[in-house]
């Protein structure tokens, strides 16, 4: 038999995870990975782990025309610093929060002016600290329900009276018409999610009408199986507004993205400007 169609066979035997199944193995601040991760952050071209360079700067832009001069500003799941150090030459007090080692190392190196911390941001417990917090790049959407009401609590926390908290989400337009399916890829001399060759099941799945999707990859080496699950919810803005308001959110403003590009709903992301009320 073709090792094709024996993959296949192995695909059918798979069940699909269950709603908000989390997976067990670290990602993001994995030895392995997170080399692969960071190199994926820093090419300026590849709208991968970061957005791309140009995104990021008209993204710097749109902030600082939009936070007063003198804030606070937290940012959330920094990466390797590529908008806090921007926003800390911009003349904010500016602190990132991460939890890749790699990431937060390359950031201090890089940028002596922001505060870097290397942190889950769902254990973090600041009272009243920050004029601004930011979580960009579509992170929000990536945690299961109770850590998103677990965040916005922390947020809400950690935000002054009346301070701002902006982030964006990718909208239901990204997966609309899109069906599940499944795919594999072997690495003879290894790749991004093992230095050893591997073996990968890729699968999409979606859920709620479309309205969650997860990416599911199973490597296999010659030792070993993990099972990573990405989730992510598709969000319109009636759906986050619902969301957030019972923790005490108000909309300040919303836009199409993180460039402030005005409002349509009709592109693949949204970004809300909330307001602590
Ligand atoms: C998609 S990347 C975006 C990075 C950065 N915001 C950017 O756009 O360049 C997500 C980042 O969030 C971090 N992250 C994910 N979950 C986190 C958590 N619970 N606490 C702290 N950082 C987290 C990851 O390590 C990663 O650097």
């Amino acid at each position: 038999m073709e090792p094709s169609s024996i993959i296949s066979q192995m695909f059918r035997q798979l069940p699909k995870p269950v709603l908000w199944q989390r997976s067990k193995e670290p990602f993001w601040d994995d030895e392995h990975i997170s080399k692969g991760m960071l190199e994926a952050h820093l090419n300026p071209d590849w709208d991968a782990a970061s957005r791309k360079q140009s995104f990021i700067d008209s993204s710097v832009k749109w902030l600082t025309s939009l936070i007063p001069a003198g804030s606070k500003i937290l940012d959330l799941g920094c990466g390797p610093g590529l908008y806090t150090r921007q926003l800390s030459a911009a003349g904010y007090d500016v602190t990132g929060m991460d939890y890749s080692r790699r990431s937060i190392a390359y950031a201090r190196e890089q940028d002596s002016k922001t505060k870097y911390i290397y942190h889950n941001y769902l254990e973090m417990d600041e009272i009243e600290v920050y004029d601004v917090i930011t979580l960009i790049y579509c992170d929000y959407a990536a945690l299961i329900p109770e850590e998103r009401k677990l965040l916005l609590s922390k947020v809400h926390r950690a935000l002054k009276p009346n301070g701002l908290f902006i982030f964006d989400v990718f909208t239901e337009q990204t997966c609309r018409g899109k069906e599940e399916h499944t795919s594999w890829s072997y690495y003879d001399k290894g790749g991004f999610w093992s230095e050893q060759p591997h073996l990968c099941l890729d699968a999409e799945y979606y859920y709620e009408n479309n309205t969650v999707k997860l990416d599911e990859n199973i490597v296999i080496t010659e030792n070993d199986l993990r099972i990573y699950l990405i989730w992510n919810t598709l969000y319109t803005k009636e759906t986050l507004l619902k969301e957030v308001t019972p923790f005490g959110f108000e909309m300040h403003s919303i836009y199409d993205d993180v460039c402030g590009s005005p409002y349509t709903g009709q592109v693949d992301t949204l970004c809300p400007v909330l307001r602590k009320c």
